[in-house]
């Protein structure tokens, strides 16, 4: 056999087997993508494109511009009461996707187990696989809003768990925490002595209560690696540009594996980047309260048409649940792409025990999602007559 085990073994990523069906069908309203509709600002774009006509062409430091290091820790310790050493405890990277990457493979031994919250974005288990890990599933539940607790956290725990992953607001659940809820997981992390790898992508995007960063906590600093980037909250996926920090000794391992396998990150999105971080929280606050206005939307109606969904509280997904339709979310999806033109995500491509569910993004014009609630309506109501 020529390809790894490892690798053959793989799923490939559920959402991407589904948009192959999408591909090349006319007129689809697509909620499935997670990604911002809206284009970068036109500020961070053409400091990108002045940057390219200054000749900055170059590698960059492996850690990434010294200068927006610094933006960052700057930044952080005025945003968020956080204060990290800008060349020691911090790595910019090819995304929060790169990041992940690093992280477990800096600080997995082959056999060492990460719990893994399900639902949860697709990469999570299978990097932790390729790193030589286990993961370990930590089951959330509707009836919880999907919260990770430290109960469930304390039934999932095992012998040779080292981590654990959090990611607020949740891809796909929306879920966030408050401060309070943290510190209850916070107190399991420290009980167990674990790693925590926080994700906190879509931290900008929160619409009901202030973000807190778990590395803010009383202790939590030198245990969690915190990840964070330019795709979501600047509408920037394209330029491929994340930050890791935390404990200076994780975070030379992670830039050693980086510096032999991407080098730098590319130095016109560092560029774009630095202006984002000094002058886009403008455009970020636009963004998030149109989408604030179309959350309120899409979970008012999703319940209207009984498609029962709690209120996400952050990210730009809902996560309804189809449960009484007697049909499993993948042929949910199929069906409804095939009769009304609406692709979303069904949910066993977050987790095992996801299949009841369904994954919408709210990241499409209201005009899109008023389109595609008038299409789910007709399509609930063939569905119902057929049962
Ligand atoms: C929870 C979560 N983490 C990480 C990523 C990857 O982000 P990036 O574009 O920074 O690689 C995504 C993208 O969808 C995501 O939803």
């Amino acid at each position: 056999m020529q390809v790894a085990k490892l690798v053959e073994e793989l799923p490939p990523s559920g959402i991407r087997a589904f948009f192959d069906l999408v591909l090349g069908m006319k007129d689809v309203i697509s909620l499935g993508v997670g990604e911002p509709d809206f284009v970068t600002p036109w500020n961070v774009r053409e400091h990108a494109i002045y940057s390219l006509e200054q000749g900055y062409t170059s590698y960059t430091s492996n850690k990434g511009l010294p200068e927006l290091r610094k933006d960052i820790a700057k930044f952080l310790k005025w945003r968020r009461g956080l204060e990290y050493d800008w060349d020691n405890e911090m790595l910019i990277t090819v995304g929060v996707s790169e990041a992940m990457d690093l992280v477990f493979r800096a600080i997995l031994n082959p056999g060492e187990k990460v719990l893994v919250h399900e639902p949860c974005f697709v990469a999570y288990a299978p990097l932790v696989k390729l790193a030589g890990g286990e993961p370990v599933a930590v089951i959330t539940t509707a009836e919880e809003h999907f919260k990770v607790t430290p109960r469930k956290l304390e039934q999932a725990y095992t012998k040779g768990v080292k981590a654990m992953i959090l990611n607020y607001p949740c891809n796909p659940t929306g879920t966030s925490y408050t401060r309070q809820e943290l510190l209850g997981i916070a107190r399991f992390a420290k009980k167990h002595d674990l790693l925590v790898i926080s994700d906190e992508v879509y931290d900008e995007l929160s619409y009901d209560f202030e973000h807190t960063p778990l590395a803010s906590l009383p202790g939590m600093k030198e245990r969690v690696i915190y990840l964070n980037g330019f795709s979501k909250a600047y509408a920037m996926t394209g330029f491929r540009l994340g930050w890791a920090a935390g404990p200076a000794k994780i975070l030379a391992a992670m830039t050693k594996i980086h510096q032999y396998t991407i080098m730098c990150a590319p130095i016109t999105s560092q560029m774009a980047a630095r202006e984002a971080m000094r002058n886009g929280a403008k455009d970020v606050q636009a963004m998030v309260r149109e989408y604030n206005r179309r959350r309120n939307f899409i979970v008012a109606s999703l319940n209207e048409l009984g498609l029962t969904c709690h209120m996400p509280q952050g990210a730009f997904y809902a996560f309804p649940s189809i449960k009484g339709l007697g049909i499993s979310s993948l042929d949910f999806a199929k069906e409804l792409l095939e009769r009304e033109k609406v692709a979303l995500v069904p949910g066993n491509a977050f987790g095992s025990q996801c299949s009841d569910h369904i994954r919408i993004s709210y990241a499409s014009s209201y005009d899109n999602l008023r389109e595609a609630v008038a299409r789910i309506k007709k399509y609930m109501e063939w569905r119902r007559g057929k049962k």
